[in-house]
């Protein structure tokens, strides 16, 4: 009766099993990854203005005049070219309709899409349900140093045997924090040159996160040769704490974002116009001193970089190694110390039926007995290498200093009685 393509996809997933536990529990939640705060007041004014002035009828499909303009600046002086706002911007439900838009544009039944794991769990869907192929290729994890990177000849080795379509990047990365440096990027234009069949999405939510010193953002479409083979994403949830606004966008090179452009209006005339439009004036008023810093970017920065240290010494205090991040809103944190008792390692759960992975069992004892919710990282992998996933656990930090407090005195309470012998 239901479309082939939906089978699989009613499944219990590890959201609606943590949901279900933090609202039985009442857990303090370091789980899913939106802020947990007041968006800023200049932001809220932007969308009170909208709608007193008027902004109510459809606009254009592929996006609001004032912000594809507004963006296009943005994005010319990223990409270090002069960008089209009305050819090369399509404006979105936020990053995840930007995926999937261009995920249906650009794939066929039957193309392979090489994701680096762990990766964001919405990729697998939105591929799946494109008719993709995932080929995963796993990061690889330096567990002395607690580092995550992009193992460049494991890419070019999947590149080469396969015949994948798009590689799908994101930096700052979700779950690992992982802002890939300069050379690693670099790197992986050098393959993607390589192989001109091969195009790129690059999911850059995180951009304004990058709060660890000496880190950047890297635009992987401002490297040489690369802007026309890259659709950038991005939207403002994660950057303005409006993870509700939903809006986001593409932008790339016009063969690339017209076929976007052309979806479009067949999934919705034109996204929230008076949205659009408080979005468009407040990205110009963000450039503006904010805060006592030198812009509302600097501000946000030094917001998370606090709030990420915050959430790292408590962590430390209670046996669970912060690992090296550089941006975004969690933390991945080498739990490999602490030993879980084996009730919770031999559960079965609804999304789990065949036996949970250690991960998740750390996470559900986390849940039910220190009363904190986290996020274990197996769903961030493909079945072949859920294993990878044992010792991490994801953190998020985009929370109350108060709420990161207690939920590190809480795990502290619990795991002191459960460390590895002679680590303390
Ligand atoms: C890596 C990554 N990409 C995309 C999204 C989706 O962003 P949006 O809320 O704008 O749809 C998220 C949200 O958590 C994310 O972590």
């Amino acid at each position: 009766m239901v479309s082939a393509r939906l089978n699989g996809l009613d499944k219990p997933t590890v959201w609606s099993e943590f949901g279900d536990i933090a609202r039985e529990t009442g857990a303090v939640s370091l789980g899913q990854g939106f802020p947990d705060w007041k968006p800023p007041d200049f932001v809220v004014a932007q969308g009170h203005a909208a709608l007193d002035e008027g902004v109510h009828q459809y606009t254009r499909p592929a996006g609001h005049p004032p912000l594809v303009e507004v963006l296009s600046k943005r994005y010319s002086s990223h990409l270090h070219r002069k960008i089209d706002p009305l050819k090369e911007v399509a404006i979105t439900v936020g990053a995840s309709q930007a995926l999937y838009l261009t995920l249906q544009a650009l794939i066929d039944p039957g193309d392979e899409v090489l994701l680096l794991e762990p990766c964001f769990d919405l990729y697998y869907g939105q591929i799946k349900l494109a008719g993709g192929v995932v080929r995963p290729v796993p990061l690889a994890v330096d567990v002395a140093r607690a580092t995550w990177t992009i193992d460049l000849d494991a890419l070019e080795k999947a590149v080469e045997t396969g015949r994948p379509k798009l590689l799908l990047l994101n930096s700052p990365h979700n779950p690992t924090g992982t802002a890939f440096p300069l050379e690693v990027m670099t790197g992986i234009a050098a393959i993607v040159a390589r192989h001109p069949n091969l195009l790129v999405i690059s999911d850059e939510v995180y951009k304004y996160t990058v709060y660890a010193e000496a880190a950047e953002h890297v635009h992987f479409a401002a490297l040489p040769g690369m802007f026309e083979r890259t659709v950038t994403l991005s939207s403002a949830g994660k950057t303005f704490s409006i993870t509700g606004w939903q809006a986001g966008w593409c932008v790339g090179p016009e063969r690339l974002i017209k076929p976007i452009q052309l979806l479009l209006p067949f999934v919705q005339f034109c996204v929230s116009a008076p949205i659009q439009h408080a979005l468009a004036k407040a990205l110009m008023i963000a450039d503006d001193p904010y805060e006592g810093h030198a812009n509302y970017y600097e501000w946000l920065k030094e917001l998370f970089r606090s709030k990420r240290k915050l959430l790292a010494d408590g962590l430390e205090r209670a046996g669970i190694r912060p690992m090296v991040g550089h941006g975004g809103f969690f933390l991945m944190g080498d739990t490999s110390r602490l030993l879980v008792p084996q009730k919770y390692l031999d559960e079965r759960t609804p999304a789990a039926p065949d036996g949970v992975t250690r991960d998740w069992a750390l996470c559900r004892w986390l849940a039910y007995e220190a009363g904190v919710i986290a996020i274990p990282t197996s769903p961030f992998f493909s079945p072949p290498n859920k294993h990878l996933a044992a010792n991490y656990v994801r953190f998020a930090f985009c929370k109350s200093d108060d709420t990161i407090r207690e939920a590190c005195d809480r795990l502290e309470a619990l795991t002191k009685h459960h460390l590895i012998e002679g680590d303390r």
